[in-house]
């Protein structure tokens, strides 16, 4: 970091864009909540997982910019995240995104009106360290900084992109770490109907993928195939399908996978990794339509958000959108860069926080079992 009076990037300047510049001393403006408005600007970082992400939010709606680094190469290495590799590249990746963000953004840390990073759940490194630059930058600039829920960002990814998005809702949130259908009947009002008792959905698509020699994240891969395949080839159990509730469980789906491989190879039988993987896949999108259908009819309500990574899947997106049409209940899913971890989804929701005077102390530690509710 350059000393006051160093030259410095013009993204970090409040003078305009030229190469080289002074830094100001900048005035710091404590900001009321009566202050807030349809310009504040938000900075949002994202470090729970594997993605490094900064974004500039305006008036908690719209995405100015959304840098997004993916660190997906260097953990396919080993097959799946490396959390202390993972802390590591965030300490590197992060000011430069948030450079870049504020830059795309054509904005300046003295244009921001506050600062959200995610609090939790997620891997302690990561979050620390998105968390401790988001703090020092709130600190030196003297504005508010939030602590996000990353899973209620999550549903702001909806809530961004569509006026129509609104509560009440059913949320479906599903991703590597997390599946769980929410109630979500107002800002920070949700009810949990059901989550998965052992594996996420995209925790089983990674150990299926990588179990089928695919390259990590598994999730992509196993769709990309699933379009070459045959979905109904094999049946692969739909485990607690029709059991009451709204739980799901993958670890029984996983496993009949690796024995219907096994078994096949014992044969010498040929398998199609295709029609693994559309049949997989489908098994997966059946259950969760399912149970979502009827969290739908339990909670009474006619809009659904599907959002998480695996949001981003085809078969996912393609069975939820038919169930909801059928039943002219409203669907809706973010654009496949905001299905994936984000700074926008944290920005806003960190938005509609500070709108509603919900500051985190600066004191706050990050929580990797945060809960939602
Ligand atoms: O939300 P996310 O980026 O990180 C977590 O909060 O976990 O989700 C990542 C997960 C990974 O398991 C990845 O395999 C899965 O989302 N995923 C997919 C697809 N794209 C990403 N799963 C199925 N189909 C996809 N197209
Ligand atoms: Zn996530």
């Amino acid at each position: 970091m350059p000393e006051i009076g160093e030259s410095v990037p013009s993204s970090w300047s409040n003078e305009g864009r030229a190469d080289s510049l002074t830094i100001p001393v900048p005035e710091t403006k404590k900001q009321t909540i009566s202050d807030w408005g349809e310009d504040s600007l938000i900075l949002g970082i994202e470090t729970s997982c594997d993605e490094t992400s900064a974004s500039v939010v305006k008036g908690g709606r719209k995405i100015l910019s959304n840098i997004i680094v993916s660190q997906a190469e260097l953990h396919g290495e080993y097959g799946g995240i490396v959390p202390e590799i993972a802390a590591r590249k965030h300490v590197e990746a992060l000011t430069p995104a948030i450079g870049d963000a504020l830059l795309q953004a054509d904005a300046t840390f003295w244009d921001l009106d506050g600062v959200a990073a995610t609090l939790g759940p997620g891997l302690i490194g990561s979050l620390l360290v998105g968390v401790a630059e988001a703090k020092a930058i709130a600190g030196v600039l003297d504005i508010p900084f939030v602590g996000v829920n990353h899973l209620e960002a999550h549903l702001y990814s909806n809530l961004l992109i569509d006026e129509e998005a609104k509560f009440p809702a059913v949320a479906l949130i599903i991703s590597g770490g997390h599946t769980m259908l929410v109630h979500a009947m107002g800002h920070g009002d949700y009810e949990i109907l059901g989550t998965t008792i052992d594996d996420a959905a995209g925790e089983a698509f990674d150990k299926v993928a990588r179990f089928l020699g695919l390259d990590y994240p598994g999730g992509p891969e196993i769709d990309r195939l699933s379009l070459l395949g045959d979905p109904e080839a094999i049946r692969f159990p739909r485990s607690m399908i029709d059991e009451p509730g709204f739980d799901v469980s993958y670890s029984g789906l996983k496993t009949s996978v690796i024995n219907y491989v096994r078994k096949a190879e014992a044969r010498g039988e040929p398998i199609s990794i295709e029609n693994i993987a559309a049949s997989f896949q489908q098994a997966v999108v059946d259950i969760q339509v399912a149970k979502t259908m009827g969290a739908v009819l339990h909670a009474g309500v006619d809009r659904v958000f599907l959002c998480g990574g695996v949001a981003a899947n085809s078969g996912l997106r393609q069975g939820l959108a038919d169930a909801c049409s059928s039943r002219m209940v409203k669907m809706f899913v973010p654009p496949m860069e905001l299905c994936t971890d984000n700074a926008a989804m944290v920005a806003a929701c960190g938005a509609e926080m500070l709108k509603r005077g919900r500051n985190t102390s600066l004191d706050a530690a990050p929580d990797p079992n945060l809960p939602l509710v």
